[in-house]
């Protein structure tokens, strides 16, 4: 009985002499959603290339549901799916021939009846004599999710699946993605948007720096912050000064207006030691206020002590 389905240590990837993953290590549960958190060129899409056997790894031991990637790459092929891989989807072919086509490619038996509960699984079946070239955006993402279901893969990568869709289309994605995982399928996914692992993931991973900087449960993850995060509004001409003396905090975000949020440890002592610095410079805070961490919060906070090593 294997408990993790994908199983990655000490995974390095550079490109040109430019380290990429200096040392990913990883586990994951079979069945969960799995969030691989990191902003625009972090590593997400080099990770999930390597791991679907798209992309070699420089070093690394990865096994993935009970198959050595390195020794059994073809295994892990069949286990595994990616949606965007068909995204040069025929436009001149019905929902139904795209779905033949791919059933045909792969030598599934009974790739037809396959077809047809996919269809309905992703309510497609009355669109599905359809021409592909005239579905919705959400329709074609359902499609494409479809289709690389197809030879019943174990695991779904989806790689960025919600970058670049209007917030309609975003929210039904996401009900795609619940609906799969209610299909007993394990989800490895990534994403830019804190809501999304917020919304999805059972485990979230935080990648910066080519290393997993946090990782856990969401809960785990805004634990790493007890209750630290405060909010201080300033008045417009003190904003920039206030902004300055952050600048020395191990983490301050910019918040849209004219409050900034810093971590502290959450202590009275913290707070006092922070107040007396502004003091000091004759900047008036307005107003305090203690704020629940977001993982926003979380994910700046691992930015920030990644920058300044
Ligand atoms: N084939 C490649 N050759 C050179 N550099 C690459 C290649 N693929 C990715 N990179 C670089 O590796 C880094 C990570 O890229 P990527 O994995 O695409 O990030 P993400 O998907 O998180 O945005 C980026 O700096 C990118 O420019
Ligand atoms: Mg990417």
């Amino acid at each position: 009985m294997q408990d993790y389905i994908i199983n990655i240590n000490g995974l390095y990837k550079s490109f040109k002499g430019v380290d990429v993953l200096k040392g990913i290590n990883l586990k994951i549960r079979k069945g969960s959603v799995f969030c691989l958190l990191g902003s625009n060129g972090a590593g997400k899409t080099t990770t999930v290339k390597i791991l679907s056997t798209l992309l070699q790894a420089d070093k690394g031991k990865i096994n993935i549901c009970g198959f050595d990637l390195k020794k059994d790459p073809q295994k892990v092929r069949e286990s595994i799916s990616m949606t965007g891989q068909y995204a040069a989807v025929d436009e001149l072919l019905t929902g139904r021939e795209n779905m033949y086509l791919i059933g045909q490619l792969l030598h599934i038996a009974g790739y037809k009846e396959r077809a047809e509960i996919l269809f309905k699984q992703f309510e497609l079946s009355g669109a599905a004599n359809r021409r592909s070239g005239t579905y919705s955006g959400g329709m074609r993402r359902k499609l494409d999710i479809a289709m690389s279901l197809m030879g019943n893969p174990q695991i779904l990568f989806l790689d960025e699946p919600t970058t670049g869709l209007d917030p309609q289309n975003r929210i039904a994605m996401w009900q795609e993605v619940i609906k799969l995982k209610q299909m007993g399928i394990t989800i490895f996914l990534t994403t830019q948007y804190l809501e999304e692992a917020e919304r999805l993931a059972d485990h979230v991973a935080i990648l910066n720096n080519g290393i997993i900087t946090a990782e856990g449960s969401v809960g785990q993850l805004k634990n790493l912050l007890p209750i630290g995060a405060v909010q201080l509004m300033f008045d417009e001409k003190q904003y920039g000064p206030a902004q300055s003396i952050l600048e020395a905090e191990s983490a301050a975000s910019n918040d849209a207006g004219l409050s900034l949020t810093v971590m502290t440890d959450g202590s009275v002592e913290a707070l006092t030691t922070l107040l007396v610095k502004f003091r000091d410079a004759g900047i008036r805070v307005k107003s305090v206020v203690q704020k629940q961490p977001t993982l926003e919060d979380v994910f700046l906070s691992q930015i920030y002590s990644g920058k300044e090593d």
